[in-house]
């Protein structure tokens, strides 16, 4: 069985500058290059899932200029259920400013533009599709309403759910999330969720459990470097990292969530897809972009082959 896939989430178009470093306020410096690439936390983990093989369908909106139409193809290229992708009249696409320094770290801003309009409203008129799903994937790029109405579709069809709490949200109400299946912090939105520390691996267990005592079922949280720290009910289980040289970062925690789901509806085992996901993520760091960066079931074969 591969599993079905849903992501109820964003799509934005990614405009990345390599930088040499950062451009101070009132400074203007040249930057070595430009990529243009599609991105967009819900878009990319519905891409990343698909280009491994598993069967996506995506609820999102996109603008009606230049970006919205380009979008909609992307996401069919790689197969993808577009049937719920709306076009907004007189809205942008989202979009998302990036600049990315020579450590492989980056900044972003992100335009929410269409992605704004996501409604309640839409997670019930794609319900006849959604129902047939394994597991809905979630982020915070779109309205916090929309989130809570889609875990409680999920709570109430008894379909598995996953929370990526990204961007960081601090006004997100914990009571509203409490039936998400995962929650997938990493540390800084594991600190702002919990209001605890998270500064060393106990710190970081205690956090996460306390938001299960809040009701959340499993909580995965990704240290980037560090790997990623399972915590269950019945105990935790640290996922180690794979040693890679970073080139560009950006959107390795939606490569992490879209293989994770990808892995995990088709066999149901939480720690060896957390493997997969860790080592599919440090792969898409090794290149530039997001989505153009996400390996295909095949070249992810081979790039974890034995001796490889
Ligand atoms: O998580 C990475 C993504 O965040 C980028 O693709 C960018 O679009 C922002 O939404
Ligand atoms: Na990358």
């Amino acid at each position: 069985m591969v599993g079905r896939i849903a992501v109820i989430g964003s799509n934005m178009v990614d405009l990345v500058t390599y930088v040499t470093r950062m451009p101070d306020r009132g400074e203007t410096i040249e930057a070595p290059s430009f990529e243009m690439g599609h991105g967009g936390k819900g878009a990319n983990q519905a891409v990343a899932a698909a280009k491994l093989g598993a069967e996506v369908l995506m609820v999102t909106k996109v603008g009606d200029d230049m970006f919205g139409d380009g979008t909609v193809a992307n996401l069919q290229r790689f197969g993808i259920d577009t049937r719920h992708v709306e076009k907004v009249a007189g809205r942008s696409s989202g979009v998302a400013p990036i600049m990315v320094e020579p450590s492989g770290e980056n900044s972003i801003l992100i335009v929410k533009g269409a992605n704004a309009d996501l409604s309640p409203d839409d997670v019930e008129q794609a319900g006849d599709d959604l129902r047939g799903c394994d597991l809905i994937l979630l982020q915070l790029e779109v309205p916090v309403e929309t989130v809570y109405a889609a875990l409680d579709f999920g709570r109430r069809h008894g379909i598995a759910t996953l929370l990526n709490p990204a961007p960081a949200l601090s006004t997100l109400d914990v009571a509203r999330i409490a039936s998400a299946t995962f929650l997938v912090p990493n540390e800084s939105e594991l600190r702002i969720l919990s209001s605890m520390p998270v500064d060393s691996l106990e710190e970081v267990e205690a956090a996460a459990r306390s938001l299960m005592a809040r009701g959340i079922g499993t909580v995965i949280v990704t240290l980037g470097s560090r790997g990623a720290l399972l915590v269950e009910a019945g105990g935790s289980t640290p996922i180690p990292p794979v040693a890679v040289t970073p080139v560009d970062t950006t959107g390795a925690g939606d490569a992490f969530i879209g293989s994770f789901a990808r892995y995990y509806v088709a066999e149901r085992d939480v720690v060896a897809a957390l493997h997969r996901a860790v080592r599919y993520a440090a792969d898409s760091i090794t290149r530039r972009g997001t989505q153009k960066a996400y390996a295909t079931e095949a070249e992810f074969a081979v790039s974890h082959a034995p001796g490889s």
